[in-house]
Protein backbone atom coordinates (compact mmCIF):
# COMPACT_ATOMS: atom_id res chain seq x y z
CA UNK A 1 0.00 0.00 0.00
CA UNK A 2 1.01 3.39 -0.57
CA UNK A 3 -0.03 6.91 0.22
CA UNK A 4 -1.54 8.00 3.51
CA UNK A 5 -4.69 6.46 5.30
CA UNK A 6 -7.98 7.07 3.85
CA UNK A 7 -10.87 6.87 6.01
CA UNK A 8 -14.71 5.69 5.57
CA UNK A 9 -16.81 8.79 6.55
CA UNK A 10 -20.26 7.84 8.46
CA UNK A 11 -23.08 10.38 8.16
CA UNK A 12 -24.34 12.54 10.54
CA UNK A 13 -27.78 12.08 11.37
CA UNK A 14 -29.79 13.57 14.92
CA UNK A 15 -30.06 10.81 17.07
CA UNK A 16 -33.71 8.33 17.10
CA UNK A 17 -33.28 9.04 12.78
CA UNK A 18 -34.30 5.41 12.60
CA UNK A 19 -37.44 5.49 14.24
CA UNK A 20 -38.92 9.05 13.54
CA UNK A 21 -40.26 9.61 9.76
CA UNK A 22 -38.83 13.27 9.55
CA UNK A 23 -35.59 12.37 10.70
CA UNK A 24 -35.60 9.26 8.17
CA UNK A 25 -36.38 11.23 5.58
CA UNK A 26 -32.90 12.79 6.22
CA UNK A 27 -31.65 9.38 5.91
CA UNK A 28 -33.25 9.04 2.64
CA UNK A 29 -31.62 12.81 0.82
CA UNK A 30 -28.36 11.13 2.71
CA UNK A 31 -28.30 7.88 0.82
CA UNK A 32 -29.43 9.31 -2.47
CA UNK A 33 -26.37 12.01 -2.30
CA UNK A 34 -23.29 9.83 -0.87
CA UNK A 35 -24.36 6.89 -3.29
CA UNK A 36 -24.47 9.30 -6.05
CA UNK A 37 -21.12 11.17 -5.44
CA UNK A 38 -19.46 8.62 -3.17
CA UNK A 39 -20.37 5.09 -4.04
CA UNK A 40 -21.32 4.44 -0.62
CA UNK A 41 -22.95 5.72 3.03
CA UNK A 42 -22.51 4.43 6.43
CA UNK A 43 -25.04 4.91 9.09
CA UNK A 44 -24.09 4.55 13.03
CA UNK A 45 -26.49 3.25 15.37
CA UNK A 46 -29.74 2.61 12.92
CA UNK A 47 -32.19 0.12 13.74
CA UNK A 48 -32.43 -3.65 11.41
CA UNK A 49 -36.20 -2.19 10.54
CA UNK A 50 -34.26 1.60 9.32
CA UNK A 51 -31.99 -0.79 6.95
CA UNK A 52 -35.23 -2.51 5.89
CA UNK A 53 -36.49 0.61 4.81
CA UNK A 54 -33.66 1.86 3.58
CA UNK A 55 -33.34 -1.59 1.44
CA UNK A 56 -36.65 -1.42 -0.23
CA UNK A 57 -35.73 2.60 -1.19
CA UNK A 58 -32.32 1.15 -2.80
CA UNK A 59 -34.12 -1.53 -4.93
CA UNK A 60 -35.26 -5.01 -5.53
CA UNK A 61 -34.13 -7.23 -3.35
CA UNK A 62 -32.54 -10.41 -4.70
CA UNK A 63 -30.43 -12.41 -1.74
CA UNK A 64 -30.17 -12.50 1.96
CA UNK A 65 -27.15 -13.98 3.39
CA UNK A 66 -25.78 -13.86 7.37
CA UNK A 67 -22.40 -13.67 7.29
CA UNK A 68 -21.09 -14.75 10.83
CA UNK A 69 -18.14 -17.86 11.62
CA UNK A 70 -18.88 -20.65 10.86
CA UNK A 71 -16.32 -23.36 11.29
CA UNK A 72 -18.39 -26.21 9.05
CA UNK A 73 -18.25 -24.38 6.29
CA UNK A 74 -15.89 -24.17 3.58
CA UNK A 75 -17.26 -20.98 2.22
CA UNK A 76 -14.09 -17.99 2.59
CA UNK A 77 -16.71 -15.60 3.86
CA UNK A 78 -17.43 -17.77 6.74
CA UNK A 79 -14.22 -17.50 8.30
CA UNK A 80 -12.15 -15.35 10.24
CA UNK A 81 -9.67 -14.22 7.89
CA UNK A 82 -8.81 -11.54 5.94
CA UNK A 83 -11.03 -11.57 2.33
CA UNK A 84 -8.98 -9.78 -0.67
CA UNK A 85 -10.24 -6.76 -2.57
CA UNK A 86 -13.42 -8.15 -4.74
CA UNK A 87 -17.25 -7.30 -5.91
CA UNK A 88 -19.88 -9.69 -5.00
CA UNK A 89 -21.43 -11.68 -7.94
CA UNK A 90 -22.51 -9.21 -10.88
CA UNK A 91 -26.16 -9.06 -10.54
CA UNK A 92 -26.20 -7.20 -7.64
CA UNK A 93 -26.04 -3.16 -7.76
CA UNK A 94 -25.72 -2.30 -4.08
CA UNK A 95 -24.94 -4.07 -1.31
CA UNK A 96 -26.37 -3.74 2.26
CA UNK A 97 -25.14 -4.70 5.45
CA UNK A 98 -27.09 -4.38 8.83
CA UNK A 99 -24.21 -5.11 11.48
CA UNK A 100 -26.14 -7.23 14.05
CA UNK A 101 -22.94 -7.49 16.13
CA UNK A 102 -19.00 -6.41 15.78
CA UNK A 103 -15.92 -7.89 17.04
CA UNK A 104 -13.44 -4.85 18.57
CA UNK A 105 -10.12 -6.32 17.24
CA UNK A 106 -10.08 -6.62 13.65
CA UNK A 107 -12.53 -7.13 10.91
CA UNK A 108 -12.31 -4.11 9.37
CA UNK A 109 -13.98 -3.18 5.98
CA UNK A 110 -11.77 -1.37 3.07
CA UNK A 111 -13.24 -0.12 -0.16
CA UNK A 112 -11.31 0.14 -3.09
CA UNK A 113 -13.64 2.63 -5.45
CA UNK A 114 -12.54 1.51 -8.70
CA UNK A 115 -12.17 4.73 -9.93
CA UNK A 116 -8.75 4.90 -8.15
CA UNK A 117 -7.76 1.90 -9.32
CA UNK A 118 -5.47 3.25 -11.86
CA UNK A 119 -5.34 1.68 -15.05
CA UNK A 120 -3.06 2.59 -18.04
CA UNK A 121 -4.54 2.72 -21.27
CA UNK A 122 -3.34 -0.69 -22.68
CA UNK A 123 -4.05 -2.53 -19.39
CA UNK A 124 -7.13 -0.88 -19.56
CA UNK A 125 -8.00 -2.08 -22.78
CA UNK A 126 -7.01 -5.78 -21.39
CA UNK A 127 -8.64 -5.32 -18.63
CA UNK A 128 -11.89 -5.02 -20.78
CA UNK A 129 -11.37 -8.56 -22.29
CA UNK A 130 -10.93 -10.31 -19.00
CA UNK A 131 -13.31 -12.36 -17.90
CA UNK A 132 -13.67 -13.95 -14.17
CA UNK A 133 -15.79 -17.23 -13.29
CA UNK A 134 -18.72 -17.51 -11.65
CA UNK A 135 -20.41 -19.06 -8.62
CA UNK A 136 -23.71 -19.91 -10.12
CA UNK A 137 -26.39 -18.19 -7.93
CA UNK A 138 -29.02 -16.82 -10.43
CA UNK A 139 -30.81 -19.56 -13.21
CA UNK A 140 -29.56 -17.14 -15.67
CA UNK A 141 -25.94 -16.97 -15.03
CA UNK A 142 -23.67 -18.14 -17.86
CA UNK A 143 -20.18 -19.30 -15.69
CA UNK A 144 -18.19 -16.11 -16.79
CA UNK A 145 -18.45 -12.80 -16.59
CA UNK A 146 -15.98 -9.68 -17.41
CA UNK A 147 -14.24 -7.98 -15.30
CA UNK A 148 -15.07 -4.33 -16.70
CA UNK A 149 -18.33 -4.37 -18.14
CA UNK A 150 -19.70 -1.68 -20.72
CA UNK A 151 -17.48 1.05 -20.73
CA UNK A 152 -20.04 4.10 -21.62
CA UNK A 153 -19.40 6.37 -24.50
CA UNK A 154 -19.70 9.96 -24.48
CA UNK A 155 -23.19 10.32 -25.52
CA UNK A 156 -24.34 7.93 -22.46
CA UNK A 157 -22.48 9.64 -19.77
CA UNK A 158 -24.07 12.85 -21.23
CA UNK A 159 -27.45 11.25 -21.02
CA UNK A 160 -26.33 11.34 -17.34
CA UNK A 161 -26.57 8.03 -14.57
CA UNK A 162 -29.21 5.05 -15.27
CA UNK A 163 -30.25 5.36 -11.40
CA UNK A 164 -30.62 7.82 -8.53
CA UNK A 165 -28.18 6.01 -6.40
CA UNK A 166 -25.05 4.98 -8.90
CA UNK A 167 -23.13 8.50 -10.85
CA UNK A 168 -21.18 8.62 -13.38
CA UNK A 169 -18.75 5.52 -13.86
CA UNK A 170 -16.09 3.99 -16.26
CA UNK A 171 -17.63 0.74 -16.37
CA UNK A 172 -18.98 -1.90 -14.04
CA UNK A 173 -16.02 -4.04 -12.14
CA UNK A 174 -16.53 -7.99 -11.53
CA UNK A 175 -13.48 -8.83 -9.94
CA UNK A 176 -12.03 -11.78 -7.34
CA UNK A 177 -8.42 -12.49 -8.34
CA UNK A 178 -9.39 -15.99 -6.95
CA UNK A 179 -11.93 -16.06 -9.40
CA UNK A 180 -9.86 -15.02 -12.86
CA UNK A 181 -10.21 -17.03 -16.15
CA UNK A 182 -6.70 -16.67 -17.61
CA UNK A 183 -7.63 -18.35 -20.97
CA UNK A 184 -3.94 -17.43 -21.98
CA UNK A 185 -0.30 -16.74 -20.75
CA UNK A 186 -1.12 -12.89 -21.53
CA UNK A 187 -4.68 -12.93 -19.60
CA UNK A 188 -2.52 -14.47 -16.78
CA UNK A 189 0.10 -11.19 -16.69
CA UNK A 190 -2.56 -8.69 -17.23
CA UNK A 191 -4.39 -10.30 -14.36
CA UNK A 192 -1.18 -10.29 -12.27
CA UNK A 193 -0.76 -6.26 -13.40
CA UNK A 194 -4.59 -5.64 -12.44
CA UNK A 195 -4.18 -7.36 -9.12
CA UNK A 196 -0.73 -5.32 -8.81
CA UNK A 197 -2.67 -2.24 -9.73
CA UNK A 198 -5.38 -2.80 -6.95
CA UNK A 199 -3.02 -3.85 -4.49
CA UNK A 200 -1.12 -0.48 -4.68
CA UNK A 201 -4.07 1.67 -4.58
CA UNK A 202 -5.41 3.00 -0.93
CA UNK A 203 -8.70 1.76 0.41
CA UNK A 204 -11.01 3.55 1.88
CA UNK A 205 -10.71 1.93 5.70
CA UNK A 206 -13.60 1.87 8.27
CA UNK A 207 -14.80 -0.10 11.56
CA UNK A 208 -17.97 -0.78 11.66
CA UNK A 209 -20.08 -1.07 15.17
CA UNK A 210 -23.16 -3.19 16.21
CA UNK A 211 -26.18 -1.26 15.06
CA UNK A 212 -24.37 0.40 11.94
CA UNK A 213 -25.66 0.36 8.31
CA UNK A 214 -23.49 -0.13 5.70
CA UNK A 215 -24.49 0.67 2.02
CA UNK A 216 -22.46 0.34 -1.33
CA UNK A 217 -22.40 0.08 -4.74
CA UNK A 218 -20.78 -3.27 -5.65
CA UNK A 219 -20.18 -2.74 -9.35
CA UNK A 220 -18.04 0.54 -8.38
CA UNK A 221 -15.92 -0.69 -5.73
CA UNK A 222 -14.12 -3.03 -4.35
CA UNK A 223 -14.53 -4.52 -1.10
CA UNK A 224 -12.70 -6.38 1.00
CA UNK A 225 -11.96 -6.78 5.10
CA UNK A 226 -9.03 -7.74 7.45
CA UNK A 227 -8.71 -10.79 9.84
CA UNK A 228 -10.91 -10.82 12.86
CA UNK A 229 -10.63 -12.76 16.42
CA UNK A 230 -13.68 -12.80 17.59
CA UNK A 231 -16.86 -15.14 16.69
CA UNK A 232 -19.33 -12.95 17.52
CA UNK A 233 -19.46 -10.46 14.19
CA UNK A 234 -22.32 -11.16 12.57
CA UNK A 235 -23.27 -9.06 9.02
CA UNK A 236 -26.49 -9.34 7.48
CA UNK A 237 -25.68 -9.27 4.00
CA UNK A 238 -28.53 -8.08 1.15
CA UNK A 239 -27.96 -8.03 -2.53
CA UNK A 240 -29.90 -5.62 -3.83
CA UNK A 241 -30.75 -4.69 -7.87
CA UNK A 242 -30.99 -1.50 -9.08
CA UNK A 243 -34.51 0.02 -10.38
CA UNK A 244 -33.56 1.45 -13.32
FE1 LIG B 1 -18.00 -9.85 -0.61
Amino acid sequence: MTGTQRNLVPVSLPSGWDSDDKKFDLAHEAMIERMYRDGYVWFKQGSHSAAMRLKELLGESLYVTHVKENTQSKSLLAKKKSLAPHTDHHAVDFILWYVHDHCDKGGETHLYPTKDIVLKRRLRSWAISLECKEHKIFDDDPGVWPVIQHVPTREEKARGPLTLYRGENNGLWYYSFWLANARTERHEKAFKLLQEKIEQTEPLRGHLKKGDIFIFDNRLNLHARTEYFDSKRHLERHWVKAIL
